[in-house]
C-alpha cells in the first residue's frame, strides 16, 4: 500500500492473516496499525502534506447548509489534519470535535486560532479543548462514543479516502457506531484507481452505498473536477455526498 518495502511487507501480512489463528491476527493488526501511523507521521515530519488545501474546501462552502445545523451543534471532523475547514466551521457557530494522529498538526490549529487549549489525557489519546473546538490526538479507531460525546453531524473530507479498502469498511462501521449514525457531509475522490496508488484512494458511489447504505441514504450533491497537485497524478472528480440517516 505505501511504497516498495511496506508494500511487500503488507502482502506478506495479508497472506499470514489467512491463517485462522486469533492471537496472531490481533498481533498482525497491531503491526499494520503501527505501520500505518508511521506512514502518516513521516508525511507530517517531511511536510509532505499535499492534502492540506490551505483554504476552505469549496464543496463544504457549497453544501454546508444541507446539514441544517443550529448554533452550538457539534460537528465531528475525523482525520482532521490541520485543515482550515475547522476554523470555518467554528466561525459558523459549530462546536467542532476532531481527531488527528499527529500532535503537531493539532497544536498548529490552536496556535493559528490564537486559542489556549486545556490539555488532558484520555486513554491513549490526548485531548486539546478550548471553548469552541476540541481535538483528540490519537487513532480514530480507539475513540469511543463516550469520549466523543454527542454528534449532530460529521464532516469527512479526505478521511475515508485516506484509508485502504480493508480499513474503509472498519472505519465506516466505527464512525457510524460512535456518532450514532449522525448525518454526514462526505467529500471523496473518484478516479480510475490504476492511474495511481493511493492515498487518496478512489471511492465510488457503489462503495459508499455498500459501506453506509444500511444506515444512510447517500446522495451525491455536488461534483467538481480534481484540481491542484492531485490533478498531476490522476484525473477524475471530487464528489460531495450527503448521508442522511434512514
Ligand atoms: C488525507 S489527510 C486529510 C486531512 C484533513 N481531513 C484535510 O482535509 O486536510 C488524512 C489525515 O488523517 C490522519 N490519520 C491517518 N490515519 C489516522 C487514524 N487512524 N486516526 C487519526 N488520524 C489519522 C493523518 O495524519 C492525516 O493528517
Amino acid at each position: 500500500m505505501r511504497g516498495g518495502g511496506v508494500d511487500s511487507l503488507r502482502l506478506d501480512l495479508t497472506s499470514i492473516r489467512r491463517i485462522k489463528d486469533a492471537p496472531k491476527i490481533s498481533c498482525i493488526k497491531r503491526i499494520e496499525q503501527a505501520m500505518d501511523h508511521a506512514f502518516w507521521h513521516q508525511k507530517w515530519e517531511e511536510n509532505n502534506i499535499p492534502f492540506h488545501e490551505g483554504r476552505v474546501n469549496a464543496q463544504l462552502l457549497k453544501n454546508f447548509h444541507r446539514l441544517s445545523l443550529n448554533r452550538g451543534d457539534r460537528v465531528f471532523v475525523p482525520l482532521c489534519g490541520k485543515t482550515t475547514d475547522l476554523d470555518w466551521l467554528v466561525a459558523q457557530g459549530c462546536h467542532v470535535v476532531g481527531i488527528e494522529l499527529n500532535q503537531s498538526a493539532v497544536e498548529e490549529v490552536f496556535a493559528r486560532m490564537g486559542a489556549q487549549p486545556e490539555i488532558s489525557t484520555s486513554g491513549d489519546h490526548r485531548h486539546y479543548k478550548s471553548e469552541t473546538i476540541e481535538l483528540f490526538v490519537g487513532d480514530v479507531f480507539g475513540l469511543s462514543a463516550d469520549m466523543l460525546g454527542p454528534v449532530d453531524a460529521v464532516y469527512d473530507r479526505a478521511a475515508l479516502v485516506a484509508l485502504p479498502a480493508p480499513m474503509r469498511a472498519s472505519y465506516a462501521e466505527h464512525l457510524t457506531a460512535v456518532t450514532q449514525a449522525a448525518p454526514q457531509l462526505l467529500i471523496t475522490f473518484e478516479y480510475e484507481q490504476a492511474q495511481m496508488k493511493g492515498p487518496p484512494f478512489s471511492v465510488t458511489g457503489a462503495e459508499i452505498r455498500k459501506l453506509y447504505g444500511d444506515r444512510y441514504r447517500p446522495e451525491r450533491v455536488s461534483s467538481v473536477a480534481i484540481t491542484g497537485s492531485l490533478a498531476e497524478r490522476c484525473s477524475g472528480t471530487e464528489n460531495a455526498w450527503l448521508l442522511e440517516p434512514i
